[in-house]
């Protein structure tokens, strides 16, 4: 179980909390809350408000009318506790990183084609990965603490995601255990993988994962430090009390310490992962060419460029800048995967285009949740379909296997980058 003391314990040796340092923590608000900004009495207050309480999430099952992915946000904002609205829209640091995901989308201009005979029905949006069909190029990212949003946890997220068809990606730091939410999950799932110090919780997760019938582990390989936004420390860190980190809760049959990650991950641990299990293993969280090569040699079966939605570390580049250079280190050994700022048809457009097999949609499905429960989700997931879909038609391909680097033209910053 975590305790004050051990997460205390973390912070001074700078490793600090990971980045759902979690139920635990609720119980600390007030001394965290002390040091923090000017505003620190009244979301201390707040924050033990909910303390106290508890906070309610959203309870909401609706189908959404989905005008566009980021307009979202404002009704996600209206749906749910401030606290889960801030946890889960918020970045690190200056959140540079969290706009510049965005910004260079605008860098990666599309290059359409005209008069190529393709018709609506002609579209293909499938794509195959790691053994597996999917109906369109896109799953949900690996993310913890869906309690912060709605009441029914990744349980909701799971189900609306298997309702449109997608593959589900279940966070290490979930409420909810592995177990619920395999069952919970209709369509194809990966297990994320946060290692843990003691190799006996890790192998025990693999086992879990493997039993509950996940086709792939996905290893974190960027959270290695604290990973809250300003303004959620700000507050007072107001996790849910009655939260946990569903797969460690000795309540639900989990062991060890959430928290007692292991911070020095090398190549090696995703051979153990591999004898461990027999699953492909993908490495989330790489940014720069250089690093492939070991992670190849060791095994690794995908390689999924992304800065975390900019949670981690703040002023790395946007993630679709960093996937050219990745994509070419990797030179089709192994698939690219990439997320962090995926919001539109054509974001995914030129993310493919760039050399990646598919990817991965955070936050947007979080505001899915809070707005719609598992319907919201399933909303999320088939308007981002149908943005694509017309999105591809108008680009001039006729399957998102058909695009290449001749379909986007690379400018500002991130043609600088490529030129480095
Ligand atoms: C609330 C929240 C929780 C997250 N939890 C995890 C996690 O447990 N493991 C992980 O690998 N990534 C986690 N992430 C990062 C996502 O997997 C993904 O990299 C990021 O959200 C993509 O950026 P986007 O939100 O702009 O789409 C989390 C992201 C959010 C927003």
């Amino acid at each position: 179980m975590t305790t004050r003391r051990n997460f205390l314990g973390y912070a001074a040796t700078a490793v600090g909390a990971m980045p759902f340092a979690g139920a635990a923590l609720a119980q600390n608000s007030s001394s965290t809350s002390s040091s923090s900004s000017g505003s620190g009495a009244a979301a201390a207050s707040q924050a033990s408000a909910s303390a106290a309480s508890g906070y309610d999430a959203s309870t909401a099952n609706k189908e959404l009318d989905v005008i566009s992915l980021p307009r979202l946000k404002d009704d996600f904002e209206a749906a749910v506790p401030k606290a889960g609205y801030v946890f889960v829209s918020g970045a690190k640091g200056d959140e540079w990183t969290l706009r510049e995901n965005r910004r260079a989308m605008e860098d990666f201009r599309l290059m359409t084609h005209r008069l190529t005979g393709v018709s609506p029905q002609d579209l293909d949006l499938s794509v195959e990965i790691l053994g597996q069909k999917l109906p369109f190029p896109f799953f949900v990212a690996p993310m913890g603490a869906h309690r912060m949003v709605h009441e029914e946890g990744e349980v909701a997220t799971a189900r609306g995601t298997g309702m449109a068809g997608a593959l589900y990606c279940s966070s290490g730091a979930s409420n909810k255990t592995l177990e619920e939410i395999a069952e919970a999950t209709t369509g194809p799932k990966w297990f994320q993988l946060y290692f843990n110090q003691d190799v006996n919780v890790t192998k025990s997760l693999l086992r879990r994962a493997k039993k509950a019938g996940y086709s792939a582990i996905l290893l974190t390989a960027d959270a290695l430090g604290p990973g809250t936004p300003d303004e959620f420390r700000a507050m007072g860190m107001p996790f849910r009390p009655d939260m946990t980190f569903g797969n460690h809760d000795p309540a639900f049959g989990g062991t060890g310490d959430f928290l007692a990650q292991k911070v020095d991950l090398t190549p090696d641990d995703i051979k153990m992962i591999k004898d461990e299990t027999g699953l492909p293993v993908i490495v989330k969280g790489i940014l720069r060419g250089e690093d492939v090569d070991p992670i190849i040699a060791a095994g690794a079966d995908a390689i999924q460029v992304s800065n975390h939605g900019g949670r981690q570390i703040d002023g790395v580049p946007g993630a679709i800048s960093a996937l050219p250079l990745v994509a070419k280190a990797v030179d089709g050994r192994v698939p690219v995967i990439m997320d962090s700022g995926i919001r539109r048809g054509i974001d995914v457009i030129r993310a493919l285009s760039m050399g990646a097999t598919c990817v991965a949609v955070g936050r947007p499905v979080m505001y899915g949740l809070g707005v719609g429960g598992a319907k919201g989700v399933q909303s999320v997931l088939e308007t981002l379909a149908n943005e694509l879909r017309t999105d591809l038609l108008l680009t001039g391909a006729r399957s998102v296997a058909d695009l290449d680097a001749s379909y986007i033209s690379v400018t500002g910053a991130s043609a600088e980058m490529q030129e480095n």
